[in-house]
């Protein structure tokens, strides 16, 4: 039976939020969570004839993630007039669909498969070693300045090598400022619709970026040596085949270092922030990571593990994602024309209370007792287009953690404000995350604190029940 068809049988209307459009920038969470408590499982927020559907029910986002041929993904970002800078620097992944998107991913995903990813530990461990050779006891550090350079400095290190140093640290930057811009520039469009100054500035700022990015091409090819970084991998299966032209291999590498770098700090930064606030559970686990025979993340019965997964759960840095259809198709019982956009949120599925008891609480134990789907739980995505950089990202903040907690003691300055939003779909502090470095003395204690962010989680001091470091 075709969609249209179809269609003849399921007339009904879509729900719509009395939220609006221009309200979802501010707040996207706050605003999903009116559009869920208002209409139930699948709704819309309307604006001035432009909608978006929200699903919340983990079956219907299964749907939406399982079938990349109706729900196309699009960037968040304006994309650029046809031959700008700003339209190839955002030609990677996440623009692409159907069989160029497969080619692609194919390619770009090698650097990233198992097999690689030990190769980065070497240069992780150095990293992280030269931050923490900088802390000092006493000292208090922003964990949002610390966590987002060293990942600039990791990330530039595996995509680009060491060659360049400063080139790459520039690239770094820059990127930065794009992704932030793009940001800026996206939500003043959907909330006033004049966004002129900062889309000009916007793509000044695309050109100087690819322009870097070139100059970094063309010293590789012209020094004659390809070394193991992402970087040259990509420009291999360029050489080897032609399979990816240098605008695409441009947007590759962009979308790369946005995708990788901010959402891995942001896990960092909320792990160890949670962790701070939580001085039983960081109490035990400091002990794990104490014992003789250490304990590796990866492993499913540490502590460590359980502790990375509730993190990723409680506050997700992937907060929400869209697609639109790409032709009619049915929804549950209501009908979505070609072009709907549809949004579904990590942060809502792991907050839904019957898949996750009290879920506000910051309670690792929880992991020794549920085993949700692939869409009740999707910090990296699912279905055909999951986050290539899962497992290096995993087994990065697997070697990053252990070794910050072991040297020094965090804690939260007392009675700071610690506001957190969504920027360019992650979740982000908005606001420095500053912490007291202390020697490694074990007295762990949270402080008093106000902000945003007791609006996204609770940290009860005491643990919910006994047995935090049973295995699963
Ligand atoms: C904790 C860290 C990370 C989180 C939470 C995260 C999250 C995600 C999510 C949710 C998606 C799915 C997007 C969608 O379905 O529209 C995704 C896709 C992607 N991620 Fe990650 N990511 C992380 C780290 C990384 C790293 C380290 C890399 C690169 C090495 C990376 C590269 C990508 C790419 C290229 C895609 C697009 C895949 C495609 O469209 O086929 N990510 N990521």
């Amino acid at each position: 039976m075709s969609a249209e068809s179809t269609h003849i049988n399921s007339p009904r209307e879509i729900p719509v939020s009395s939220a609006k459009l221009s309200d979802f920038p501010h707040n996207p969470i706050a605003c999903l969570q009116q559009v869920h408590e208002e209409c139930g499982e699948i709704a819309a927020i309307e604006e001035d004839g432009s909608k978006i559907v929200c699903v919340f029910e983990p079956k219907l986002i299964q749907q939406v993630l399982t079938d990349s041929q109706r729900f196309h993904s699009h960037f968040f970002a304006l994309r650029g007039a046809k031959k700008s800078a700003q339209r190839r620097l955002t030609n990677g992944l996440l623009t692409m669909n159907g069989g160029d998107h497969r080619q692609h991913r194919r390619m770009v995903k090698k650097p990233f498969a198992l097999p690689s990813i030990p190769a980065y530990d070497e240069i992780t461990e150095r990293l992280v070693s030269e931050m923490l050779d900088d802390w000092k006891v006493g000292e208090v550090r922003d964990l949002d300045a610390e966590m987002t350079t060293l990942m600039r400095r990791l990330t530039s290190a595996v995509l680009f090598g060491m060659d360049y140093p400063d080139l790459s640290e520039e690239i770094g930057h820059a990127t930065d400022r794009w992704v932030r811009l793009n940001h800026d520039t996206g939500m003043a469009a959907y909330v006033s619709g004049s966004f002129s100054d900062q889309y000009e500035e916007l793509l000044q700022l695309a050109s100087d970026l690819e322009e870097r990015i070139r100059d970094l091409l063309q010293k590789r090819r012209h020094s004659g040596e390809l070394g193991q970084d992402v970087l040259s991998i990509l420009m291999q299966a360029h050489g080897r085949d032609g399979a990816i032209d240098d605008s695409q291999l441009i947007g590759h590498i962009t979308l790369l270092f946005g995708a990788a770098h901010l959402t891995t700090a942001h896990t960092l930064i909320w792990t160890l922030f949670q962790l701070a606030q939580s001085p039983f559970i960081m109490s035990e686990l400091y002990d794990e990571l104490t014992e003789e025979t250490e304990c590796s993340w990866d492993d499913k019965s540490s502590l460590g593990y359980r502790v990375l997964r509730e993190s990723m759960r409680s506050l997700p840095a992937s907060a929400y994602l869209q697609r639109f259809c790409s032709e009619p198709v049915d929804l549950g019982p209501y009908h979505l024309p070609t072009g709907t956009g549809v949004l579904f949120s990590q942060f809502m599925t792991h907050h839904r209370s019957e898949i996750y008891d009290s879920p506000f609480e910051f309670r690792p134990e929880r992991w020794n007792d549920i085993s949700p789907t692939p869409y009740e739980y999707f910090p990296f995505g699912a279905g055909p287009r999951m986050c290539i950089g899962a497992p290096m990202a995993m087994r990065s903040m697997g070697s990053i953690l252990p070794k910050i907690l072991r040297t020094f003691r965090l804690s939260v300055v007392p009675n700071v404000d610690i506001n957190a939003n969504v920027i360019s779909t992650m979740l982000a502090p908005t606001t420095p995350v500053p912490v007291e470095i202390h020697a490694p003395d074990k007295q762990f204690s949270a402080s008093s604190i106000s902000g945003s962010i007791l609006d996204l989680v609770h940290l009860p001091e005491m643990p919910a029940t006994d047995g935090l470091r049973r295995a699963a």
